[in-house]
């Protein structure tokens, strides 16, 4: 047999490992904190069994989630795709920060209520008559204002199976999600507000089609800046005893279109959140019984609909530890810019993979297509270069089929490890909770990374397609089927990774829109409703008969694209779907 034959049967049937492999439960569900980080630097195969490049993640592993939501936060577009939010975390509205509310009349509330960071949404309630206009109040912050921020369309009112999105707040306000209390949001606001009065919490931050605070207190730590009598913004008389949808469809754009600004990291700057102190719902040791509800459901259905009665208590109980002691110490790690730096390697680099391997699926040519396996090869290399140690090389061909990817370990390790040793060893012991479960997810987001690419580029080594490591006794050029082979497994890995990563910045309009914008679903946008107002005797066919369906025609989502939401390009000018 040619070596390479052996090389792929090798591989195919399971790489055979020397090194003996005890149970290895070692990573199954919350990995005991530091269970990869005490080996030594100077290490032999037998410091390496934890690190088989065989042996993907747990099933139920939430790491890769709690990673995915915590690197989201105050992110309008991640948090347009999933609605449903599952992290919980204090923060703070800077002094000198303007908050803005509408109003048909001339009082500053006595009441908690609401307020937008974007005018554009806080106008849609400026509506009082056309005679006396309506009122717009700005209010700035005089000193840091405490907040909780909910993730997820918090504040968008889904319905029946799409709901959720109010599930974790509902848990705070009720002891459990409501579904049939969706539109109680008075009640909703009052009952987080004085449940937040014994921590100082000023307001609560959610999102819509833009940001929002909950302000608990208009007179408390802000001040007012303007109280604007604007002309008045109601909308203009029926048209064909239709209300103006064309109207009401603008003003609602324009507000997405201020929430374009927060698409992205970092999001909405104007809350500061405190990731020391955050609660994720995919904490698997702090809410067991949530593993259960989620077995088997597409990550769209997570909701907390289902939550045991003690899981409720350990969230209050965590909650009050949290907002208790807002000076508990912490590590100081910067958790953003850490998320921020593993996004930054990896994103770019793991699209490109994913187009290269999607070209090479035309290929006729033989060599053309083993001259772009070698590309491919190539940008692997660069990925696994700062861990390819001198000493990481392939035995020769006859030693290949006994050892496997073995030699690759020290390579996967290194990877794996390199941005969180130092913090599991020398900091976590000033952590606090919520960052050893940070760190977690952190560790068992890059050891998944680093798994499937030190295996793909290993494979690709041992195919003798590597152009800086070679193996000695190599023959002659890979037949077609190894390389269509190679290709496929390499396919198979990639799209494996990617789809456990579920990282939104790979979620884009692909051709990107010029000079549209790329948009995402929306509540209220095309979303059904029994509550949205103006539904109206059946006219003409072809004629919008309700706002959503306006909505739908305007924007061209279709149902399939609500529920499970797709990037599209529309205008940013009526008609919006017009290409
Ligand atoms: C609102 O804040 C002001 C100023 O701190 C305070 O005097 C007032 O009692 C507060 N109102 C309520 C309802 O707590
Ligand atoms: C995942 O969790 C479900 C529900 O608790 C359980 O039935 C299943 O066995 C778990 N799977 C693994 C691989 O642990
Ligand atoms: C391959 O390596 C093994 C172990 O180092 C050695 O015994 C053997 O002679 C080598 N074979 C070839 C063909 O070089």
């Amino acid at each position: 047999m040619m070596w390479w034959v052996d090389v792929l049967v090798g591989l195919t049937c399971g790489a055979v490992i020397l090194v003996p492999t005890p149970s290895t439960a070692a990573h199954a569900v919350q990995t005991p904190l530091g269970a990869h980080h005490d080996i030594p630097l100077d290490f032999g195969y037998d410091e390496l069994v934890d690190w088989r490049l065989d042996e993907p993640p747990d099933a139920n592993a939430t790491g890769n989630l709690i990673f995915e939501t915590a690197s989201s936060l105050l992110q309008f577009w991640p948090n347009t795709r999933y609605r449903n939010g599952h992290t919980i975390v204090p923060g703070v509205v800077r002094p000198g920060t303007l908050l803005y509310h509408g109003t048909s009349k001339q009082e500053v509330p006595s009441v908690p209520e609401w307020t937008a960071t974007d005018p554009e949404h806080s106008l849609a309630f400026c509506q009082g008559r056309t005679e006396t206009g309506c009122w717009h109040l700005t209010l700035a912050a005089t000193r840091p204002l405490q907040v909780l921020y909910f993730d997820g369309s918090s504040a968008s009112k889904l319905q029946g199976n799409q709901g959720g999105s109010m599930d974790s707040q509902d848990i705070i306000t009720w002891g459990e999600p409501k579904p049939e209390w969706l539109y109680k949001e008075r009640e909703r606001i009052a009952a987080l507000c004085e449940w937040g009065q014994q921590y100082g919490l000023d307001g609560f931050a959610r999102m819509q089609m833009d940001f929002e605070i909950m302000l608990c207190n208009f007179t408390a730590g802000v001040e007012v800046v303007t109280f604007a009598n604007l002309a008045s913004l109601k909308i203009g008389p029926p048209q064909d005893g239709r209300p103006n949808y064309k109207h009401i469809m603008f003003r609602a754009t324009e507000i997405i279109h201020s929430s374009s600004w927060h698409y992205r990291y970092p999001g909405e700057t104007r809350v500061q959140l405190d990731l020391a102190r955050l609660v994720s719902f995919y904490d698997t040791a702090l809410f067991p019984s949530l593993v259960s509800q989620r077995a088997g459901q597409e990550r769209w259905d997570h909701r907390l609909l289902g939550i045991s009665a003690a899981d409720s208590a350990a969230l209050m109980k965590r909650l009050d530890e949290t907002l208790s002691k807002q000076d508990q110490t912490n590590s100081g790690v910067d958790w953003p810019t850490l998320f921020r730096v593993i996004i930054d390697r990896h994103a770019d680099r793991l699209d490109l993979l994913r187009d290269l391997l999607a070209d090479t699926s035309t290929v006729m040519d033989s060599d053309e297509l083993y001259r772009q396996a070698r590309v491919i090869q190539l940008q692997l290399r660069v990925i696994v270069t700062p861990y390819a140690l001198h000493s990481a090389t392939p035995p020769n061909s006859s030693m290949l089929q006994q050892v496997g990817t073995s030699w690759a370990k020290p390579v996967f390790r290194g990877c794996a490890t390199a941005h969180t040793t130092v913090i599991s060893s020398l900091l976590s012991g000033q952590m606090t909770p919520s960052e050893r479960l940070l760190l977690d997810a952190v560790q068992q987001t890059t050891r998944e990374l680093c798994r499937v690419m030190v295996k793909m580029w290993a494979k690709g080594v041992m195919n003798g397609l590597d152009e800086y490591l070679w193996l000695d006794d190599r023959e002659g050029d890979l037949p077609r089927a190894v390389v269509e082979g190679i290709l496929q497994d390499w396919r198979t890995e990639l799209d494996g990774l990617m789809t456990w990563l579920d990282w939104s910045v790979w979620i884009k309009c692909r051709p990107s829109c010029g000079p549209k914008r790329c948009y995402i679903p929306t509540w209220p946008f095309g979303f059904p409703s029994d509550k949205l107002p103006m539904s109206f005797p059946a006219p003409e066919l072809q004629q919008p008969q309700t706002l959503e369906q306006f909505m739908h025609l305007q924007t061209g989502t279709n149902f399939a694209d609500w529920e499970r939401p797709q990037p599209k390009c529309i205008r940013r000018v009526q008609p919006y779907a017009g290409f």
